[in-house]
């Protein structure tokens, strides 16, 4: 078979490792790909707004299976436009994928279908929105509406903070914003609760807990992450019900009512207060480094999970997992989430070797004769798994000495609250 993997992050090369241990694919393709996945697959620079052209290259290769890892397609609607075209792809069509394309939209649903969520407003004057941040409680939380990378909240701690966020989501910071929404805060522990769907059944595919800020003790600005475990500390069979019942069901007997159905990874992000489930947010994609961190316990062949998804058969397949405790640690480069340089080599990135549930997925990378450089924020991805966590991030640590990338830096507590108990 030949699958093509749309992305260029860590999780979209973890993905690629995934695929090449099935004894059904001969071809992998990376849209367009890192310097990691350069060595096992075609990495094919094209420009991914262009639809047709994507569509043109899938087609005249043969590519008999897309998987599609990032949510800007996802949300541009990348996979109605290929499935147009009878090609097989996994991932949610633009009706879902407003899921994590529209807060608004997923706050809206939460309302109509009670699922529990932190209450909210929404508001499209910044006077209105003042007005209220006038009367409020703090902390209050403020959103901008759009994508935004992780990074469009604002957790406001006064009012004076709370007009600042206001102003600038109105002022464009994050795009274009016609409307913000305001939302309690709610105090609890976070966790990332994944599962995956054919557009009628569908099975968990794991949790995680993943460091979103860029300071040690989970302080500092928001990132994409910086590290991850899985599972997370939380997880239980009755949490998992609660989830499952009180959140993911509604969900998607809401997306049936307006005519669709979700195929793909669905990530649920959520705030546990005192044992109950709250929904923070979707997104329509795996997690980043979520992904890294989960996949690698994987025991069922994932060509045959995203195949069955394509055909809507998920219900006659096991999934099967280790039991081992995985950690992720991500190597950012010095100045991430703000300015940082690009095109810097990893000097010694050639002398790390990775064995048995040990692994290197790469990010911000390219090769260029024969030498690495990074061109990301986030650049490269350590996995270990191990029986305990604590071992699992001393594997990490072994290779991160080895490597001693001067231009990088990492958080040295992922996995703090599993580990230094
Ligand atoms: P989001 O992009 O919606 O996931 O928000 C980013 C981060 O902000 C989350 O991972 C939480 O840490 C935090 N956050 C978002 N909404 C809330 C909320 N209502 N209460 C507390 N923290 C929140
Ligand atoms: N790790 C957070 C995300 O993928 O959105």
């Amino acid at each position: 078979m030949k699958v093509g993997i749309i992305g260029s992050g860590g999780r979209e090369h973890a993905i690629c490792e995934n695929l090449k241990k099935s004894d059904k694919i001969d071809n992998l393709f990376c849209f367009p790909g890192n310097a990691g996945t350069s060595s096992i697959a075609e990495n094919v620079s094209l420009d991914l707004e262009n639809f047709e052209m994507l569509k043109n290259f899938i087609l005249n290769n043969k590519i008999d299976l897309i998987i599609v890892g990032p949510e800007k397609p996802l949300v541009d609607g990348l996979v109605d436009y290929l499935e147009k075209y009878k090609i097989k792809v996994f991932g949610p069509n633009k009706i879902s994928s407003q899921l994590e394309g529209s807060k608004i939209f997923t706050k809206e649903l939460c309302k109509k279908y009670n699922i529990p969520t932190a209450k909210f407003g929404t508001f499209n004057k910044k006077a209105d929105a003042k007005r209220f941040l006038e009367e409020s409680n703090y902390p209050i939380v403020i959103k901008a509406n759009n994508l935004a990378s992780g990074k469009g909240v604002y957790i406001s701690q006064n009012k004076i903070e709370g007009f600042l966020a206001v102003d600038e989501i109105f002022n464009g910071k994050f795009g274009i914003a016609n409307n913000i929404l305001i939302e309690e805060y709610l105090n609890g522990e976070e966790m990332s609760f994944f599962t995956v769907h054919d557009g009628v059944n569908f099975k968990y595919f794991g949790s995680a807990q993943d460091h979103k800020r860029v300071l040690e003790g989970d302080k500092g600005k928001n990132t994409g992450g910086m590290g991850a475990y899985s599972p997370s500390r939380l997880i239980n069979d009755k949490l998992k019900k609660k989830i499952i019942n009180k959140i993911i069901k509604p969900t998607l007997k809401g997306l049936n009512e307006l005519g669709s159905k979700y195929k793909g990874f669905l990530y649920t992000g959520l705030m546990i207060v005192k044992g109950e489930p709250f929904l923070i947010e979707y997104n329509v994609r795996m997690g980043d480094p979520e992904c890294q961190t989960i996949l690698p316990k994987l025991k069922t062949d994932i060509v045959d999970i995203f195949l069955a998804c394509c055909e809507e058969k998920l219900d006659e397949i096991e999934i099967k997992w280790s039991s081992k405790k995985s950690l992720c640690i991500v190597i950012c480069s010095n100045g991430y989430p703000d300015n940082f340089k690009k095109n810097i080599e990893i000097e010694n990135l050639d002398k790390i070797t990775v064995q048995k549930d040990n692994y290197l997925f790469h990010a911000g990378t390219i090769k260029k004769d024969n030498k690495y450089y990074s061109i990301g924020g986030r650049v490269l991805n350590f996995v270990s798994m191990s029986d305990e966590f604590f071992t699992a991030r001393a594997n990490i640590f072994k290779k991160l000495k080895k490597l001693n990338w001067k231009n990088g830096f990492y958080r040295k507590d992922i996995g703090y609250k599993v580990i230094d108990k």
